[in-house]
Order: structure tokens, then C-alpha cells, then sequence
């Protein structure tokens, strides 16, 4: 953000397209594209369920994130305000703003078991530094990992300092400096990954890899599974969880909000499935279990670090700019939280940082432990962390976009879309009203029936 590019409203703005760019993209590859996405298709079969994810960001993901950014700016507000002062604007009920302090209480729940497995990656850098995965059998990384799950300690020393710095950097508002960074940095973790696709095809499993991830087998497509794939695809966006609408009111006018969507769009989902395509090869090869669950990654790619030429290098390095990947991240999910506060009761953002530090913290708690103390306290058959991440992800997210749907195709003026959407007025812009209109919700609304057993 840069104070001198302050419009008549007041309200910081980026200075460049560009800038927006790169924190749009830095909020959204994260953990989600190289953490979760294997893991979760590991967990649900594959091909059919990467299928649907890729649907899902296709018809549902990318135009509601234009509708997103679109809200944000034309809002100038933090996501409650924006939604109520363009409801108002048209017409409609001011009772729009839950649907915004719905996506600011998803975003803050989210990032309370986020900074723990971002302590995780944090975590394996001094590990992959200090060689300790060379020479290492499978089955000695495997338990490596889960002794430091193992141990409360240590995952809550490091997801408490990520707690600290991401608070640190959000409340001195030393973002740009950041922001810069990523324009470096997120290159250097796509090298990474291409590295180690190339090391997944020297494995001899590669191909049973590609068809894993990319040879539908819709038996092994539960209605459950297509709800998480849904919820992925809004996680994975950041969407429905006020980082991209706040990140959209800090946005200038004179920027397209469709080219950069739809480049933020391809960008994510590339990141996704190149990770996917390093990692289900040296799980094959292996003979590991692609349902290993969060672990995956710990794992299996320590296994390759360990036995590649100058893997404690590229390892060591792999884990830097993943944690920083997840910082931007974070970064994006407390923002709105931020945001309000500040807009609120008029406090600094360094205090507003602070109070929400607490609560965060004690969150965090409850994830750490879901992984050791707390195994085995579970509701519904879930952990502390594994509800947080199905309410937001599975819930939250899905039903907020559903509303956030419904408000901008139906409840907004058609004109103030066509003004700020960048589509011009013809196919685009009707191709982009119909599937918002119609599309996005029918087919949200179809996979939560379904999962919910009543279609
Ligand atoms: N999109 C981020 C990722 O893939 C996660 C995220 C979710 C960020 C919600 C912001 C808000 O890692
Ligand atoms: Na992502």
C-alpha cells in the first residue's frame, strides 16, 4: 500500500497494477496449492476429484473473484460496509453485511490453523539445512515427522512466532517491502517446484503419478468429496473470506479487475497441479499411501530432498519460500479483520494487530494440539483443527460465495457491474451475468444437497 497514491476518498490505495497483482497472487499461493491440494486429492481418489476442483475454479472461482475485487473497490470499505453500502445503494438490505463479516470471521479462523502448518514448513527449513534428510529411509522421514507432531512444544514455539511476525508486518504496514519481494520470490518457488517434478520423473512412477491425478475414476467420487473440492477451489482463490475484497477496495480504478483475475486464476491452479505432479510420483515410488493425510508433503518430499543431487539445497530453499508463501497468505486473511477494526474504533492498525493476536493465539492452541494432546478429542468425529478447517472451508466459504453470487448478479445494478468489471458490455460481460446468475448458484447449491444426502 502507498500513501501517496490516497484518492479524494481517502483511502490507501496500491500504487501500481502491479503491486495489486502480486498481493493478490502472494494471498493466494499457499499452503493451499502446495500443502492442501495434494493432500486432499490424495485423500479423495484423484482424477475425478481434481476434475471437479478444476471445474469448480473454472465456472464458480474465477468470476467470483471478479465479483470480489468488483465489490471491494466499488465498496471502499472493509467487506461488511462494502457489502452494506452498495446493498443500500441498490435498493436492498443493509443485512448483506453478515455476508461480509461472514467471509471476515472465515478469514480469521482459517489463520489460526494456518500459522501451525506454516510452522510446520517453518519448522523443516533448519531441518532440510542441517542435512538430516540425507540418507534417510521413507520410513525414517515418515516417523521424523511425526515425532515433531508429536510434540506440543515445538509446533506451538513456531506457530506462535509466525502468529508474530505475520501480526508485526500487518500492523507496522511494511507490506509494500513485501510485496516487492514476492515479485522475486514467487518465481524462485516455481523453479523449485519444476525442479522437483523433474526429480519425480527420474522416479520411474511418474506416469502412474500423471494418471493418478489426471485419469477421472468417478467411483471414487463421493458427494462428500465434491463438497471439499468446492471448498477448495474458494480456499485456494482466498475468496468468500474478505482477504481478495479487501485487498479489491484498495484497488485504483483505472486497473482491469478480468485480466487480472483470470491471470491470478491460471497462475494458482498451475502452481496446484505442478505440486501435485512432484508429489504423487515419489509417493508411488515409495510405495506410500496418497491418503496420508496433512502430512503428505512433510514427507514425501523430504524423501526426495534426501536422495537428489544437492537436495539439502534445494530443500532448505524450498522451505523458505514456501513459508513465505504462506506468510503472504496470512497476511491477506487477517487484513480484513484489520481493516474493520481500524475503521471502527479508530485505533491504530499496531493495536488493532495486537487484540487480535490473542484470540488467534488461543485458536492456534486448539489446531497444535489437534495433533498430539488432543488427537483423540474429537466431535463429530473430528479434530479441533479438522472442524475448523471444514467450517470455513466446507461451509463458510461455499454458502458466502453463494450469497456473494446472488448479490452481484441479481441485486447490483447491471450497470454499476459493466462499469467496474472491465468485460465491456457484450458476450463477456453476458457470459460473466449468466453463469453468476445462474450457473455459480445452481451449482453450489447442487453440490451441498448432494453432500447433505437430500439429492
Ligand atoms: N489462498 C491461500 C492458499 O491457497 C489460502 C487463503 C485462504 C488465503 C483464505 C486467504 C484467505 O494458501
Ligand atoms: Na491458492
Amino acid at each position: 500500500l502507498d500513501a501517496t497514491a490516497t484518492p479524494s476518498s481517502g483511502r490507501l490505495q496500491w500504487s501500481t497494477r502491479l503491486s495489486f497483482i502480486l498481493a493478490a497472487t502472494g494471498s493466494a499461493i499457499g499452503l493451499g496449492n502446495i500443502w492442501k491440494f495434494p493432500y486432499i486429492t490424495g485423500e479423495n481418489g484423484g482424477g475425478a476429484f481434481v476434475l471437479v476442483y478444476l471445474a469448480c475454479i473454472l465456472v464458480i472461482g474465477i468470476p467470483l473473484m471478479m465479483a470480489e475485487i468488483m465489490i471491494g473497490r466499488r465498496g471502499q470499505q472493509s467487506p461488511p460496509n462494502a457489502m452494506a453500502s452498495l446493498a443500500k445503494e441498490a435498493g436492498s438490505t443493509s443485512l448483506w453485511k453478515i455476508v461480509g463479516w461472514s467471509g471476515v470471521i472465515a478469514g480469521f479462523l482459517i489463520l489460526s490453523f494456518y500459522t501451525v502448518i506454516a510452522g510446520w514448513s517453518v519448522s523443516y527449513i533448519s531441518v532440510a539445512a542441517d542435512t538430516t534428510f540425507v540418507g534417510k529411509s521413507p520410513a525414517e522421514i515418515g516417523s521424523m515427522f511425526e515425532g515433531m507432531l508429536s510434540d506440543p512444544t515445538r509446533l506451538l514455539t513456531w506457530s506462535t512466532l509466525v502468529i508474530l511476525i505475520t501480526l508485526f508486518i500487518v500492523g507496522k504496514g511494511v507490506k509494500s517491502g513485501l510485496e516487492k519481494a514476492v515479485n522475486i520470490l514467487m518465481p524462485c518457488l516455481l523453479v523449485l517446484i519444476v525442479i522437483m517434478v523433474g526429480y519425480a520423473m527420474t522416479t520411474g512412477h511418474f506416469m502412474q503419478g500423471v494418471s493418478f491425478l489426471f485419469n477421472p475414476d468417478f467411483s471414487k467420487l463421493s458427494s462428500e468429496s465434491m463438497l471439499i473440492a468446492l471448498g477448495h477451489a474458494f480456499f485456494t482463490l482466498s475468496l468468500a473470506s474478505g482477504a481478495i475484497m479487501t485487498y479489491g477496495s484498495y484497488l485504483p480504478k483505472s486497473v482491469s479487475i478480468a485480466k487480472t483475475t483470470i491471470y491470478i486464476g491460471i497462475v494458482d491452479t498451475v502452481v496446484a497441479l505442478l505440486a501435485g505432479l512432484a508429489i504423487f510420483p515419489i509417493v508411488f515410488a515409495n510405495n506410500l499411501e496418497p491418503s496420508a493425510g496433512p502430512g503428505l508433503i512433510f514427507v514425501t518430499l523430504p524423501i526426495a530432498f534426501g536422495q537428489m543431487p544437492l537436495g539439502t539445497i534445494v530443500g532448505t530453499l524450498f522451505f523458505i519460500m514456501l513459508s513465505i508463501a504462506a506468510l503472504t497468505s496470512a497476511i491477506s486473511m487477517i487484513e480484513p479483520s484489520v481493516a474493520r477494526l481500524v475503521e471502527k474504533f479508530k485505533i491504530s492498525r499496531f493495536k488493532a494487530c495486537t487484540l487480535l493476536g490473542f484470540g488467534l493465539w488461543l485458536l492456534s492452541v486448539g489446531s497444535a494440539l489437534s495433533f498430539n494432546l488432543w488427537k483423540e478429542e474429537k466431535l463429530f468425529g473430528k479434530t479441533f483443527f479438522d472442524m475448523v478447517d471444514h467450517l470455513t472451508a466446507n461451509l463458510m466459504m461455499p454458502l458466502g460465495g453463494l450469497a456473494m453470487a446472488i448479490f452481484s448478479a441479481w441485486i447490483i445494478h447491471k450497470k454499476v457491474t459493466q462499469e467496474e468489471l472491465g468485460l465491456g458490455k457484450g458476450v463477456m460481460y453476458n457470459v460473466w451475468l449468466f453463469t453468476m446468475r445462474f450457473i455459480t448458484p445452481i451449482c453450489i447449491v447442487i453440490v451441498f444437497l448432494n453432500a447433505l444426502k437430500i439429492i
